[in-house]
């Protein structure tokens, strides 16, 4: 029990699905897990456990941006010894080689947040965990995904003034998209020595306008939640 958190102690398995949105949460719960119960209502902010080929795991929402995402996070890690991490969620292109459904697997993550200080003069450079890394890699490949190994730069801000041209040189460092929520849930994955990966479906162009057609969310949605649940179900 958190503030935030009405679960008891081995209610959240060690792996733990992070979709933003507590509807996408339910979505994944009812549609791919067996047996999933409720372990957290609290806001609203919805968290599942169920099995997924037999193995146990768990999906919680974590609302939109850094700061509500760092709170689930945080107790998840802190409180209920959660392991495993992966985000599952949708991202902007900042690049015109990313194309509306490809995913973009999150190797690393910039960020415009002051959460990321870190208290220090360095700038620090929150990173994807290699094994989940390598093994969402493999399978994606396997399955024929088309997927790009990319840092990504989770902003504070989703209503930006200029599109694209608002992150700056970025895209022109590989940074290829937009999200908000990674960089602070690879920082704390690494202050709590847990692993965690941040998997997205591009789902608009910053750079051509393009975006992802209704019918086309679902199918891409269903291939990340497996590509997601494989392989965290690996660990
Ligand atoms: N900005 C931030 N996050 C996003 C976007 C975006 O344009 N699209 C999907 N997630």
């Amino acid at each position: 029990m958190t503030p935030h958190n009405e679960a008891k102690p081995g209610d959240y398995a060690d792996t733990v699905l992070l979709p933003g949105d507590p509807l996408r949460a339910r979505w994944i719960a009812e549609n791919f897990l067996d047996d999933a119960r409720q372990v957290n209502g609290i806001r609203n902010c919805l968290g599942f456990t169920g099995r997924w080929k037999g193995r146990a795991v768990s999906v919680q929402a974590t609302g939109m941006g850094q700061p509500s995402t760092a709170i689930y996070v945080h107790e998840l890690l802190d409180s209920y010894g959660v392991k495993n991490l992966i985000r599952v969620g949708t991202c902007g292109g900042l690049h015109e080689r990313v194309r509306v459904r490809d995913l973009v697997i999150a190797i690393s993550a910039a960020t415009d947040s002051t959460m990321n200080n870190l208290f220090s003069p360095f700038t620090y450079a929150p990173f994807a965990d290699y094994d989940l890394l390598s093994t969402a890699v493999e399978l994606a490949r396997k399955r024929k995904l088309k997927s790009h190994v990319a840092s990504v730069v989770s902003s504070d801000i989703f209503y930006v003034p200029e599109g694209a041209k608002s992150y700056g040189e970025l895209p022109a460092h590989n940074v290829l998209a937009v999200e908000m929520e990674a960089a602070a849930i690879y920082t704390l994955a690494a202050r709590f020595n847990a692993r965690a990966l941040a998997i997205c479906t591009m789902t608009d162009c910053l750079v051509t306008g393009q975006e992802i057609a209704p019918k086309e969310r679902e199918t891409s949605l269903v291939e990340m939640v497996e590509l997601a649940l494989d392989t965290g179900c690996r660990f």
